[in-house]
């Protein structure tokens, strides 16, 4: 049972605490440091644990990618000439990592660090869906593992959030449970998963490299493919998923009373409210297809226009990560969320291609050479991988072959062309063979946990407007097709398009 509490006493619950946070060079880190900093002046301390050669640079880090964002103009404009003393008073940047064991920080800070911090954040996390699999295993399960043993030595610690994604969920269809996950569970019926014989297996794979003197190009190939090979093994469909999956499972296995909460995003988009609308970083499985369209490279889809695609604003998400730490603090239990709208108000791909449609049509891409306005092609959509290959393949493969013939004839007169033309498609077909599991994904994730955090936070609107700030994560206070066409279209446009 989640007790009943209102903006002020979330709000209220940041006042005095100390916060760890990783990821917050990240697009939904910066507007949790953002949030936090604004809705809570007299927050302590947040501790933001930077990737950097050393704490100067560290430092440089937070003001170039943090604090010196767009996403902080508000909060600039709130406190005015003071904004750069009020950073100083409440921002400590730290050099680490946490792919190191105690997060690659000295034994002093380790030891001051354990003694004062209330609340860890972690949203670091390496979200490419092809990355190699030494990295991502590195980021997403021996970060999250060292997270949670650092976590344990906080003797005054009130929870650790860590942020997952709903997509853990691989291909599965149906509704999908808010459910922690056992160690060793996999996807696929019959077959059990050895977190430590896959470290075992990385660490193997790179001796073996190296002691072949392969390139670094031959290197980062086989690391890239051993992670999807593996991923795919288990039954998830990239390394991203999988290893974040892992990463999970060891959080729960290693925490012992320790209270974790672990929020689950599907696929975050830009601000829909507060404090920037439209406002993102970093180019998503969706942004990419508006990205693509906007510069007209890409007129074809693997999309079925009547599935659901799962978004949620970048905002929603961290108010839920907000409520959640309010509500869950010292409570010894493993909480999961999802923060996803597919079973609330579920956002068909239609309603994306009809605002996207319309908004391109309105406001027409300009070509770079004269800056006329460009003629937009018609879109097709393929609702298959098998439909979308067998296009493929008549319009560029076959051609291709045609040329590759050609080639030969001609004693290598087209090589370079050939060469080029043959990389694109190649590039076309992975990024397809990659998305295919969210452009056509058809399961639905359940937020029945999610829903009752929801109800804990009683809401008013007169006292909301009038703070100035809400922690609403109501998908179904979203009009999908005016959140697209008039907030987060725009927000691609203005921040990603370049
Ligand atoms: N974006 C989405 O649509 C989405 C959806 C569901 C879940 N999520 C989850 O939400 C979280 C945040 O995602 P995001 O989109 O904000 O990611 P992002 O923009 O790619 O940022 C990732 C952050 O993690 C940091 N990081 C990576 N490796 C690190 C390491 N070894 N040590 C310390 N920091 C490290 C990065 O630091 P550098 O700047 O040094 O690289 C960056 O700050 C992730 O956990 C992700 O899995 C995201």
């Amino acid at each position: 049972m989640i007790g009943e509490l209102d903006a002020d006493a979330v709000a209220g619950y940041f006042r005095g605490k100390s916060i760890l946070i990783t990821g917050s060079t990240g697009f939904l880190g910066k507007v949790l440091v953002e949030k936090i900093l604004r809705v809570q002046p007299d927050v302590k301390k947040l501790f933001l644990l930077i990737r950097a050669a050393g704490v100067e640079s560290a430092k440089h880090r937070v003001e170039t990618e943090v604090t010196g964002r767009e996403i902080f103009q508000v909060l600039k404009e709130k406190h005015g000439d003071r904004f750069d003393d009020f950073i100083q008073e409440k921002v400590c940047p730290l050099a680490g990592d946490i792919v190191y064991k105690n997060l690659g920080l000295d034994h002093a800070k380790l030891t001051e660090l354990s003694k004062g911090i209330d609340i860890i954040v972690n949203g670091a996390a390496t979200t490419n869906f092809y990355e190699r699999y030494d990295v991502a295993f590195d980021t997403n399960v021996m970060g999250a593992k060292h997270i949670c043993e650092f976590a344990k030595r906080c003797n005054k610690l009130k929870m650790l959030l860590h942020v997952s994604t709903a997509y853990v969920a691989g291909e599965q269809e149906g509704i999908l449970p808010e459910k922690p996950f056992l160690l060793g569970e996999t996807l696929r019926e019959g077959v059990h998963l050895d977190i430590e014989s896959e470290l075992n297996l990385i660490q193997e794979t790179r001796r073996e490299v190296e002691a072949n003197c392969y390139s670094e190009r031959v290197e980062k190939r086989t690391m890239k493919e051993l992670g999807l090979k593996r991923a795919r093994e288990f039954g998830w469909p990239n390394t991203y998923v999988f290893t974040k999956a892992m990463g999970e499972m060891l959080l729960g296995h290693l925490r012992g009373d320790l209270p974790i909460v672990i929020i689950r995003p599907s696929i975050i988009t830009s601000i829909l409210n507060e404090p920037l609308p439209g406002w993102m970083e970093g180019i998503r499985t969706i942004d990419s297809f508006i990205i693509g369209y906007a510069k007209q490279a890409l007129s074809i889809f693997l999309v079925d226009l009547d599935l659901i695609m799962d978004v949620v604003p970048g905002d929603m998400v961290v108010n839920a990560m907000m409520v959640a730490m309010a509500v869950h603090s010292e409570d010894q239990a493993q909480s999961i969320y999802h923060v996803t709208s597919s079973l609330r108000n579920p956002a068909p791909y239609a309603v994306l291609v009809d605002s996207g449609g319309r908004y391109f049509l309105h406001n027409p891409p300009c070509s770079k050479k004269n800056g006329e306005p460009v003629r937009l092609s018609r879109m097709r959509f393929f609702r298959t991988l098998p439909r979308f290959r067998a296009y493929m393949a008549v319009k560029f493969r076959l051609p291709l072959e045609i040329l590759r013939l050609l080639n030969i004839a001609l004693f290598g007169a087209f090589s370079r062309r050939y060469g080029e033309l043959s990389r694109k498609y190649r590039y076309v077909m992975h990024v397809a063979e990659l998305y295919a599991p969210y452009a056509l994904f058809k399961g639905c994730f359940d937020d029945t946990n999610t829903e009752r955090l929801r109800a804990a936070l009683k809401a008013n609107k007169e006292q909301n407007k009038s703070r100035g700030y809400d922690f609403g994560f109501d998908p179904k206070s979203v009009d999908w097709d005016n959140y697209f066409y008039s907030v987060h279209i725009p927000g691609v446009v203005k921040y990603l398009c370049d």
